[in-house]
């Protein structure tokens, strides 16, 4: 069944089978949104059903918390579990500080506030997220709709006063609308090739009245779970200063990928 899988969604795979090895009995977990983060709420399902893991997990979006409730995952809100254990979450790119880009997927805000308030966020990716600097994928804004153009000269008004490469701003459509977020908002992706001081445009970008969030995660996360298509797994970890690593065998997970496969 794995050999119907590409080599980039096994190294998706294992990065999110290795990271529910961090998930304990008891734990109130975030739940990512994504194509990795589906592979580990699935995962997740399967320690569950299995295991009997006694866990409960707080969604980043509607499509998680729909497919966290699949595969057997109790669902709860953010205000019920008030504080989590730990989030695990994909990522757009990361740098070797474990800075982050999110919103890809477009649930960037419901993700930023779940791996705030969360003891620990683990991301998993696969290799050709890691960049040297951030920009290179367009970071997405959340706005609000009300002028939302007025919103977008801002901007592009103050990209002009930090150090970055690109300055295009660009509405996310799907297909003839505006892509519209879980929160009702829109989402603008700003094509900065090259991000100089993520932690400078992160503050500046969510001064600007009409912007609710950027995707820039900075010192939010604290492992990241690099997956590779031969089953190769590294685990960083930014607090420990710590390097692991470890090979996953796909042969066990059979039952896993013949649901996805369904
Ligand atoms: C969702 O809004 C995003 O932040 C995702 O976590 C990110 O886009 C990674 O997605 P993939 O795992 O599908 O690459």
């Amino acid at each position: 069944m794995t050999g119907e899988l590409s080599p980039i969604d096994k190294a998706k795979f294992v990065a999110a089978k290795r990271a529910v090895d961090y998930v304990e009995d008891g734990m109130r977990v975030g739940l990512g949104t994504g194509s990795t983060a589906a592979w580990m709420v699935r995962c997740l399902g399967e320690l569950v059903r299995e295991d009997g893991l006694k866990i409960r997990g707080v969604p980043t979006s509607t499509r998680t918390a729909q497919l966290a409730r699949e595969v057997g995952i109790e669902v709860i809100s953010l205000d019920e579990a008030k504080w989590l254990d730990l989030t695990i979450d994909g990522a757009d790119e990361f740098d070797g500080e474990l800075n982050l880009i999110k919103g890809g997927g477009g649930a960037l805000l419901q993700e930023k506030i779940v791996a705030t308030a969360s003891d620990q966020m683990i991301v998993i990716a696969d290799a050709a997220k890691e960049v040297e600097r951030l920009g290179a994928f367009p970071l997405p804004v959340e706005v609000i709709p009300f002028g939302w153009q007025t919103t977008r000269a801002l901007l592009e008004e103050m990209l002009i006063s930090v150090d970055v490469m690109g300055r295009d701003v660009t509405l996310r459509m799907n297909g003839d609308h505006p892509y519209v977020t879980d929160e009702g908002n829109h989402i603008l992706d700003l094509h900065l090739g090259r991000i100089g001081n993520a932690r400078q445009v992160a503050m500046v970008l969510n001064q600007i009245p009409g912007v609710v969030e950027n995707g820039l995660f900075v010192d939010i996360c604290d492992v990241v779970v690099i997956g590779y298509g031969d089953g190769r797994v590294e685990m960083r970890d930014i607090n420990e200063g710590t390097v692991e690593k470890d090979r996953l065998d796909f042969v066990e997970s059979e039952n896993l990928f013949t649901d996805m496969m369904d």
